[in-house]
């Protein structure tokens, strides 16, 4: 059993230490993420001062080169290697290891003589590399130049898991520069992933330069935004060959994805000629799945594809490519003759099987250039290509059916994997609960699931900040599932070794996020109709401070201790502090006080299972929604009009009616036609009391919110009520024309 018993990093004195000589800078403690295999943890340090010296074994001299560099950025003077052992070293050695069948297990031990690492591979040695790097303390990886480090005595044998352990970074809808990509290459090392699969073709953009087709990256990568600048950018193959280099001195596999049938608009801006109608189109900059597709029915289409996907195999050696399968609407094939005429004259039963039959060609081409095609869980349908690899995304189905059918396969639902989902989906602890392994998987099909992978869709990742605060901590997580897949997995001991990671992901320059959603709100209203609020701390050790007059709070704010009431109108803003710094997202929410709250309404409708607000009494709770429709406060329906009635309890004047409502257009959300409020003194008749009409068009883009709101005068009533118009149907110029429009609702306020 492992003790992390000491949680800080600490500076010592070495008792045994001759007088004069530098104090070492020590990490005392064993906190490794992935957790290795096995780690014994022994007594002293081997000491990294200028006596030390690396030797290696033949074969090993990129990894040596590799450790002498990262030791040389981090001391005072530089390490020598030698070529014969001399004492105190830090030995690399091939050897097989008994018992360790993957080809990246190692081991590596370390006593107050030497440090030997050992193993059949050097993708092994690296990894043991990079546990060496993790025993090392902050400061060193803060490259602070100093003469003499303690390494904690200790043996670790290890083996990863899974031998997929991948990451997704889409450079497509956001571009990323070579140095990015860089430093994401070195951290997936840090953690022992292996893969990076490089989304490099998109709706949005094309950022492989072909010689072949110089359009790709003259049109396909700009795009023109709705302010009218130009966005975009582009990899040569000078980037791509440094990019695969760099990468490959740190085992990682680079795997480029060239997106087909669908994601394609970029190229068919480039060349017309590649889909159905030929017309030309705009790099797309909406986010979003488009129907213009490349043309199954066209030869030329394919010629295309073959030929870039040769200049693609020249600059990858991966082998694996990548090509995408997802998300490709049927519509442009069902109204193209060439397109139809293929599915005829190939026996093909409908458009399915058009896009497997898409999918078995480039497959076979693939495979006359000995690669092996990965694709989304899309390529199942119709039938797979033989020897395809299916990466699954919309939960592990894909997976699942894959492996039965001994196809390999890649686990990245979007209930785990998806890093660019927030945290009120994805948290840290839901990443580490994955199993990458489809429940109810049998022995013999385990073997063909080759891994999983963090996916990074950049929709909404302009820079590499939020990149970095969207894939950290939630990397950490992913890596440790998949090489140490443990059986028992401790998420609280788990948590207490990524705290000992942020002062070496500072000294990386990583701008980590968040674990968790760093407070939740818990609204209810009490029995004297009474507003209270509870905010809870998603993690350990937070403070949670706030004010009510929408301002920023600090230390000097109202510190949260227990459940709080409202007793007015309020704008709630809380921010949770870790160690006196602002920690994740604030929580801000507008409350109304008014006369309905508490009261449970009369509701003529069904809510929605997804969107119910909170239950029955959403509509009075006093919280209002935010411009996010997802975010719980909101209650919707589907089609129908929304009836609320209200019963005060007894007669009162009332002077003011309102109720809000959400209006996001591409979501099929619309703002109610109009809205028409109603009093009545015993709730049985009901009297107009005045009609709220529109006045934002339903083609209104953005995220939006709206009060119609009514003042009275000289009005009383014991019962109100508000029915609001549904626009029923998505209107004719909508991309969805004629399917059911939403209406969403957040309080019915009166006052
Ligand atoms: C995907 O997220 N469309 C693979
Ligand atoms: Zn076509």
């Amino acid at each position: 059993m492992l003790k992390y018993s000491c949680l800080l990093f600490l500076i010592f004195a070495f008792s045994c230490a001759p007088i004069k000589e530098p104090t070492p800078i020590v990490n005392n403690n064993y906190s490794i993420i992935p957790q290795p295999n096995s780690l014994e943890e022994k007594d002293g340090f081997f000491l990294l001062n200028k006596s030390t010296k690396i030797v290696c074994d033949a074969g090993l001299e990129v990894e040596a080169k590799y450790l002498k560099e990262l030791i040389n950025a981090a001391s005072d003077f530089e390490i020598e290697q030698v070529a014969k052992s001399e004492g105190f070293n830090i030995q690399l050695k091939k050897e097989i290891i008994k018992g360790l069948p993957m080809p990246e297990s190692y081991r590596l031990t370390v006593d107050s003589t030497q440090v030997e690492i050992s193993s059949a591979s050097n993708e092994g040695i690296f990894r043991a590399i990079q546990t060496l790097r993790q025993l090392l303390p902050a400061q060193f990886h803060q490259n602070q130049k100093h003469s003499v480090w303690g390494i904690p005595s200790v043996k670790i044998v290890d083996a990863p898991k899974f031998p997929w352990r991948g990451m997704l970074l889409d450079c497509s809808r956001h571009f990323f520069s070579k140095e990015v990509v860089k430093k994401y290459i070195d951290l997936l090392a840090y953690y022992k992933m292996n893969t990076l699969h490089w989304h490099l073709t998109e709706d949005q953009g094309w950022r492989i330069a072909i010689d072949k087709y110089p359009k790709l990256t003259e049109i396909g990568a700009w795009r023109t935004e709705k302010d009218g600048s130009k966005y975009g950018g582009f990899y040569s193959k000078e980037d791509i060959r440094e990019i695969v280099a760099y990468a490959k001195t740190r085992h990682i596999n680079v795997v480029p994805e060239i997106e087909l049938p669908g994601h394609s608009q970029a190229a068919l801006a480039a060349y017309p000629y590649l889909s159905c109608t030929g017309k030309q189109l705009e790099v797309g900059t909406e986010w979003g799945v488009f129907k213009d597709i490349y043309c199954a029915g066209n030869d030329t289409v394919f010629q295309f594809l073959e030929d870039v996907l040769t200049e693609v195999i020249e600059l990858f050696p991966s082998e694996y490519i990548h090509i995408g399968g997802d998300e490709a609407p049927k519509y442009r094939w069902e109204h193209c003759a060439k397109c139809q005429k293929r599915i005829t004259n190939e026996g093909l039963e409908d458009e399915h099987e058009l896009q497997s039959y898409f999918i078995k060609r480039i497959a076979k081409f693939l495979e006359s250039k000995g690669k092996k095609l990965i694709g989304w869980d899309e390529i199942l349908e119709g039938g797979l290509a033989p020897n395809a690899i299916v990466q699954s995304w919309r939960g592990m189905n894909g997976a699942k059916e894959a492996i039965q059918e001994q196809h390999y396969a890649i686990a990245s639902p979007t209930s785990h994997a998806y890093f660019d989902y927030a945290l009120n989906s994805i948290d840290l602890e839901k990443v580490y609960n994955f199993d990458p392994i489809p429940e109810g998987t049998s022995d013999s099909s385990k073997a063909y699931l080759m891994g999983g992978e963090c996916n990074m869709w950049t929709e909404w990742v302009p820079n590499d900040s939020v990149l970095d605060n969207r894939m950290f901590p939630r990397m950490l997580a992913m890596a440790e599932v998949l090489w140490s897949y443990p059986h028992h997995r401790n998420y609280a001991e788990f948590y207490q070794r990524v705290q000992q990671q942020y002062p070496i992901l500072d000294a990386l320059g990583v701008k980590y996020g968040a674990e968790t959603v760093a407070i939740r709100l818990k609204n209810t209203t009490t029995e004297k109709k009474e507003i209270e609020i509870e905010l809870l701390a998603g993690a350990p050790n937070l403070e949670v401070y706030y004010n009510l007059d929408n301002t920023a709070p600090d230390s000097t704010s109202l510190k949260y201790e227990r459940a709080a009431k409202l007793y007015q109108t309020v704008d709630l803003w809380a921010q949770a502090f870790k160690d006196g710094q602002a920690y994740g997202e604030p929580l801000k929410r507008h409350f109304d006080r008014h006369l309905a709250n508490g009261i449970e309404p009369e509701l003529s409708y069904e809510y929605s299972a997804y969107y119910t607000g909170g239950g029955n009494a959403a509509t009075t709770d006093g919280v209002r929604g935010t411009t996010n429709f997802r975010d719980g406060h909101w209650q919707a329906v589907q089609k129908v009009d929304m009836e609320i009635t209200i019963d005060l309890g007894e007669e009162m004047p009332i002077r003011y009616l309102a109720s809000g409502y959400n209006q996001k257009q591409d979501s099929w959300i619309f703002f109610p036609f109009q809205v028409e409020y109603f009093i009545s003194e015993k709730g049985k008749k009901f009297k107009s009391v005045g009609i709220v009409k529109n006045d934002v068009s339903p083609q209104a883009d953005g995220q939006l919110i709206k009060d119609f709101d009514l003042r009275l005068e000289d009005a009383k009533a014991r019962f109100v009520k508000l029915k609001a118009y549904n626009i029923r149907s998505c209107p004719v110029w909508h991309d969805a024309a004629g399917s059911d429009a939403w209406l969403f609702i957040d309080e019915f306020l009166v006052k």
